[in-house]
């Protein structure tokens, strides 16, 4: 009798301790949601920049192709192989597990973006659809917004579209060869504290087929825009990560692959397209271009209540585990030959057409391809996530009516 009570108690204590490590990881410290709060910008997409006069801000935008879907990731986990999650690549044909920190425009042989002496590599986080029996689809990509006149980025396979800013001739340095950097933090499950970067890293939820909505400029309208998932129906859901403005001056990267950028001192600079903040602080003095990169998912053919969770949340879920979207994040590696990118900078031009700077077409950029080094489907219905990244549990949105 004595026996069979201890072996009940003991069983129950580990009942009690498993539930409690249960609730302990399911408790997390968020935020009150938050009611939509009312617009307050003044930046209209693309309609307030003047056309190209040769002097003022330049504001390049162009189109870049996938290069490749793989789980390596030479910034933060250099030489491994594979990462722990997979990533959606574009740019230059030297991506690699690895990089050097040398001027990677002269291993590079093609590039994937339209302006064609850019050689840089850009990557993001893929998005992948959870149904209810737990399969796991990645979503597949959609095109750009077709904008200045240019038809490249409407004919991207997958990719994204990138976005340099300067505020002029000669106030904006370019990158140096080997220069990279990190914007956002794979391990956030809640809103960030501080700075506030819902101006920096957010998910558009179009609100009508043709980009509805896209009124204004990225992360600047609360009514479609949000830090997480948002937990409605969208007709594409766009990614926008806008990196840092100013930099320490002298280190290609840095431990964790951000403090040798920092923000300038007011704060975050908001995308407008012609301004990369005001001042610099003393520990980054030196301003650089405004860097912005663009993605994004067809999530149309999910729009349906049947294929959403019962509980009301969403469905969506990014490539390293993150159901909640706050971890969105986006790695740069710097490659553009020569000075292409500093003379462009003072160029004051507009979109993807530059005096002086080569581009390609885009069935060119098309055929530049690297091979996966990780051999696994991403493609169709997957009993997991590509390397089965953890997905703690985290702050998910307010659910929102849809309009
Ligand atoms: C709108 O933004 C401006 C500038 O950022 C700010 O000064 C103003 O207080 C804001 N207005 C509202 C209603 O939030
Ligand atoms: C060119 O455009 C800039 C604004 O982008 C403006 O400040 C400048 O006055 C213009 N210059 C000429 C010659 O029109
Ligand atoms: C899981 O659900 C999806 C969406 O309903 C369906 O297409 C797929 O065939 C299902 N997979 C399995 C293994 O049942
Ligand atoms: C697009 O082309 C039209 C006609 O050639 C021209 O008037 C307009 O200024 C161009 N727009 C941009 C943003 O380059």
């Amino acid at each position: 009798m004595a026996t069979i009570i201890s072996v009940i108690l003991l069983a129950s204590a580990l009942l009690f301790t498993f539930s409690q490590a249960q609730t302990a990881t399911a408790s997390i410290d968020c935020p009150a949601p938050q009611p939509t709060k009312p617009l307050n910008t003044t930046t209209p997409v693309f309609g307030f920049i003047p056309p190209y006069n040769g002097t003022g801000p330049t504001l390049l935008r162009f189109g870049c192709h996938q290069l490749v879907i793989d789980r390596i990731d030479p910034l933060v986990n250099a030489g491994q192989i594979p990462s722990p999650h997979q990533h959606q690549i574009v740019g230059g044909n030297a991506f690699s597990s690895s990089m050097p920190y040398t001027d990677i425009s002269r291993k590079a042989s093609c590039t994937t973006c339209g302006y064609s002496d850019d050689f840089s590599n850009y990557w993001t986080s893929d998005l992948y659809f959870r149904a209810r029996n737990g399969s796991y689809k990645r979503v597949s990509q959609l095109p750009g917004r077709y904008n200045f006149n240019d038809t490249f980025p409407s004919a991207i396979h997958g990719g994204m579209v990138v976005y340099y800013v300067s505020d002029g001739r000669g106030l904006n340095s370019a990158f140096k060869p080997g220069f990279r950097m990190f914007m956002g933090d794979a391990a956030l499950r809640a809103p960030p504290v501080s700075p506030d970067l819902s101006t920096q890293n957010c998910f558009r939820c179009f609100s009508s087929p043709d980009f509805g909505g896209d009124l204004f400029a990225p992360c600047q309208d609360d009514r479609v825009d949000t830090m997480f998932l948002p937990p409605r129906f969208c007709y594409g859901l766009r990614s926008n990560i806008v990196f840092p403005t100013c930099w320490d001056g002298a280190s290609l990267d840095s431990a964790d692959h951000k403090s040798h950028v920092a923000y300038p001192e007011e704060g975050p600079a908001k995308f407008v397209g012609s301004k990369t903040g005001v001042k610099c602080p003393a520990s980054h003095p030196v301003k650089i271009p405004q860097l912005m990169v663009e993605i994004i998912w067809d999530t149309t053919p999910f729009n349906d209540p049947d294929l959403w969770p019962e509980d009301g949340t969403q469905p969506f879920v990014l490539s390293n585990g993150d159901r909640t979207g706050y971890s969105q994040h986006a790695d740069y590696v710097f490659g553009w030959k020569g000075d292409a990118l500093q003379r462009g900078m003072d160029a004051g031009c507009r979109g993807a057409r530059c005096p002086g700077m080569k581009t390609q077409t885009v069935e060119k950029a098309a055929r530049c391809h690297v091979r996966e080094m990780v051999k696994e489907r991403h493609e169709g219905w997957l009993d997991t996530l590509p390397g089965n990244p953890a997905q703690p549990p985290g702050c998910g949105g307010p659910v929102q009516p849809h309009y």
